[in-house]
């Protein structure tokens, strides 16, 4: 028996309740884990409160939380990768992170390069592979390319700046609050835009000659999604992986995208991206060299323990946060 933040309804945050939580051994092809760090991300709201993506919830009761990183404690008879004592992370379902102990695929799991630390790994690996995919696979970016980066500050935000900036992109990004815009400015963004202060459109058509941007990597949704659309250049991708605002109104290919100039849009998830065990690897690869590289660091700005769960979701959903949040077994 371990510690867990169980939830046995969706709803509130107050509904993860730390109690006692049954491990049995792992399945053949499972590992047992012991964490050391979890990554708190949005989504993780997403699945306690059931505001949407309801087919990666487990039944209730049921243990939430995308990505950890530990150590191995047991193997299922049927895994060679993976040994005793190893040092492990994931960042894809299924979800049972906010736990002390618990089994895991092998199959989806990654062993931990000795340069990273736990906490950093546990900030990093979904946020890290979600930002490789957006920005070399949903839309590859091109040296001199104007990309729009909303929630600049964000988890996601900050990470997708410093990358797209290495990348050599021009980035305007979208904030909520001046602090936030330098936060921004710090990570690469060259045209932080506070939204209640300024109209981001105007400003993609301005540094861009008015010809607009090539992609916009929408995380806010519901707030912002047409005025997204009215950012991209003839054939630009709205890349809309994320609404913390809500889910966006629907979208009418005719009026929305065609009449704007032949736009794309898509509604990328890591799931998808990722389920082959190769992109998998690819996108932990190039993550992983980016860290050594410089190119990105953890960002970790808050720090609970993970029986505290329910203060780290209050803190995020208030959207007065910036860069990551980890929990600490
Ligand atoms: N599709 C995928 O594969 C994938 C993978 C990872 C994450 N995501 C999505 O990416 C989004 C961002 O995730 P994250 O972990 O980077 O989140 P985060 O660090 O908590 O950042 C969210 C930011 O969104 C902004 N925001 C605007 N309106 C908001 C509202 N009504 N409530 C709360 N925040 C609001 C806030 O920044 P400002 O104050 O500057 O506006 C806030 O700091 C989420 O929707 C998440 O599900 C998708």
């Amino acid at each position: 028996m371990s510690m867990a933040q169980v939830i046995h309804e969706q709803g509130p945050p107050e509904v993860m309740r730390w109690q006692e939580w049954l491990v049995p051994d792992p399945d053949s092809g499972e590992v047992c884990i012991r964490h050391t760090a979890v990554g708190v991300n949005f989504a993780d709201t997403y699945h306690r409160a059931g505001i949407s993506h309801p087919w990666t919830v487990p039944p209730r009761p049921c243990v939430i939380g995308f990505e950890a990183v530990g150590r191995v404690e047991g193997v299922g008879s049927q895994v060679s990768d993976f040994k005793v004592g190893d040092r492990v992370a994931y960042g894809l379902p299924p979800l049972g992170a906010y736990s002390e102990v618990r089994n895991y695929p092998a199959d989806n799991l990654l062993h931990v390069p000795d340069h990273l630390d736990d906490k950093q790994v546990a900030a990093l690996l979904m946020k890290g592979m979600t930002a490789q995919y957006l920005l070399h696979r949903t839309y590859k970016v091109q040296p001199g390319d104007t990309i729009v980066v909303h929630a600049a500050a964000g988890g996601m935000g900050l990470i997708l700046c410093k990358w797209a900036k290495a990348l050599g992109a021009q980035i305007v990004g979208t904030v909520s609050t001046d602090e936030k815009a330098d936060v921004a400015h710090a990570a690469g963004c060259d045209f932080p835009v506070v939204r209640s202060k300024e109209d981001f459109v105007s400003k993609v058509r301005e540094v861009t000659d008015g010809e607009g941007a090539a992609v916009v990597y929408e995380a806010i949704g519901k707030d912002t999604l047409q005025q997204s659309l009215d950012c991209l250049r003839p054939m630009g991708v709205c890349a809309a992986y994320g609404h913390v605002s809500g889910p966006p109104d629907p979208v009418d290919i005719i009026q929305d995208l065609g009449a704007r100039g032949s736009l794309f849009i898509t509604r990328p998830a890591i799931m998808h991206y990722l389920a082959k065990r190769s992109d998998l690897e690819w996108a932990a690869r190039d993550l992983f060299q980016a860290i050594a590289d410089g190119i990105l660091e953890a960002n970790i700005n808050y720090e609970y323990k993970l029986e505290d769960a329910v203060q780290a979701h209050r803190a995020i959903e208030s959207g007065t946060t910036h860069g990551a949040t980890v929990l600490i077994p």
